[in-house]
């Protein structure tokens, strides 16, 4: 015990201590975190629909029809109608022949990538790849290539060395902590080029980017070129869980694989309600995906004149770079205290001397909000001197 206490006043004293903060009111722009009414800048709600009343609707309807809990895992009594729909609806959605719907995202990626390669594969997998990816590649106990972050010449090279060996490809479609795109169309083409599997995590993207929000894949038109298309229901969808989509024979061979699908109790019939009912939404309203991003632009673009480092994107995800995990701390506080709620992301999430501010935002920011926000930032950088007076 005295080993864990000395450890964790280490972390603290690296700023890097992690504590919970507790919302006590639906998550929207403007809710309630530790009893403070904030503006919230950084839900992965992104359309917003946490607290939508279409979705609500539809859990209490499955709650009324199906009751509370799944009662098993979805290989014994696990398995409703409603998993087998959401499962169509996704494979609809990311234009493949089948998907599989896991209970997270982290379950999805740990799952698929430990269920197809073992200890004769090679991956190749992003520096910035979501942890889920991370710990997915370790459990396969594949040979682990990482190479630079979407540096396609390191990539190219790195397959070539390994070609005739099974391999997978894996990337974020857009990187959880920078926001950025990775460059599909070069990935595939380096995949087609070495017989090598490609995976794209599109926890960022899907119901986001796209004519029809269906993730990176539709947005570079390789959705049809992706083996393995993963995406969670945690983020745009609003509801819980994870899926990965692809060929029929993939599908089939996850569901005997993946030991996070086999060994755990299926998600609740509510929670699959809410995805179903989210999914038809992202179908039928374009809308708030394009003022999403159209407001994720226009802040960015005015944080930047402000004197910001900004990470440039075409996503949702801005990131304020900071650097030191302390600072970062410091500014995240100071605007909480002003009302506004953007977190640290500090080491392990990202590199050390990269601590940032990950504001995202959401389709029902109004402008007002935004202005609001830019004004709160500003103010309190420069209070820090994290920006020139
Ligand atoms: C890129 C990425 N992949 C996977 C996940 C895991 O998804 P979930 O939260 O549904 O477990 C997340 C975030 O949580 C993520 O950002």
């Amino acid at each position: 015990m005295e080993r864990i206490v000395d450890r964790l006043t280490e972390i603290k004293k690296q700023g890097l201590y992690r504590d919970l903060k507790y919302l006590s009111a639906p998550q929207g722009p403007h809710t309630v975190i530790d009893g403070r009414e904030v503006l919230l800048m950084a839900s992965n709600s992104y359309l917003g629909l946490c607290n939508d009343e279409r979705l609500k609707a539809a859990a209490i309807k499955a709650l009324q029809e199906y009751g509370v809990g799944s009662g098993g895992s979805r290989l014994t009594t696990g398995s409703y109608r409603l998993h087998q729909e959401l499962e169509q609806a996704l494979a609809c959605f990311k234009g493949t022949e089948a998907a599989l719907v896991f209970n997270t995202g982290y379950m999805a990626n740990i799952g698929a990538i430990a269920g197809l390669a073992d200890k004769s594969w090679v991956i190749f997998s992003d520096e910035l790849n979501h942890a889920s990816i991370i710990d997915g590649c370790k459990l396969s106990g594949a040979k682990i290539v990482i190479y630079k972050h979407c540096d396609m010449e390191d990539l190219y090279q790195k397959v070539k060395e390994f070609q005739g060996c099974p391999s997978l490809i894996v990337t974020d479609g857009v990187f959880s902590m920078d926001g950025d795109i990775a460059p599909l169309d070069d990935i595939v083409r380096i995949a087609q080029q070495f017989d090598a599997l490609t995976m794209v995590d599109d926890a960022h993207a899907s119901g986001i980017l796209g004519p029809n929000g269906g993730g990176t894949g539709e947005l570079f038109g390789l959705k049809d070129k992706i083996d393995m298309q993963m995406g969670t229901l945690s983020k745009a969808l609003a509801s819980e869980g994870g899926y990965v989509a692809g060929k029929q024979c993939l599908i089939d061979y996850l569901r005997n694989r993946a030991r996070s699908f086999i060994f755990t109790t299926a998600l609740a019939p509510a929670t699959v309600a809410v995805a179903l009912a989210a999914l038809e939404i992202v179908e039928q309203e374009p809308e708030p995906r394009k003022v999403l991003l159209e407001n994720a632009q226009w802040l960015c673009t005015r944080l930047k004149e402000a004197g910001f480092k900004i990470l440039e994107n075409k996503t949702p995800i801005i990131p304020i770079i900071i650097g030191e995990a302390e600072k970062a701390l410091q500014f995240s506080q100071a605007l909480l205290e002003e009302g506004i709620y953007i977190p640290a992301i500090r080491p392990p999430t990202v590199p050390p001397g990269t601590s940032r501010l990950r504001l995202t935002l959401m389709a029902t920011h109004t402008r007002e909000d935004l202005n609001y926000a830019l004004a709160k930032i500003i103010q309190v950088a420069r209070e820090l001197t994290i920006i020139k007076p």
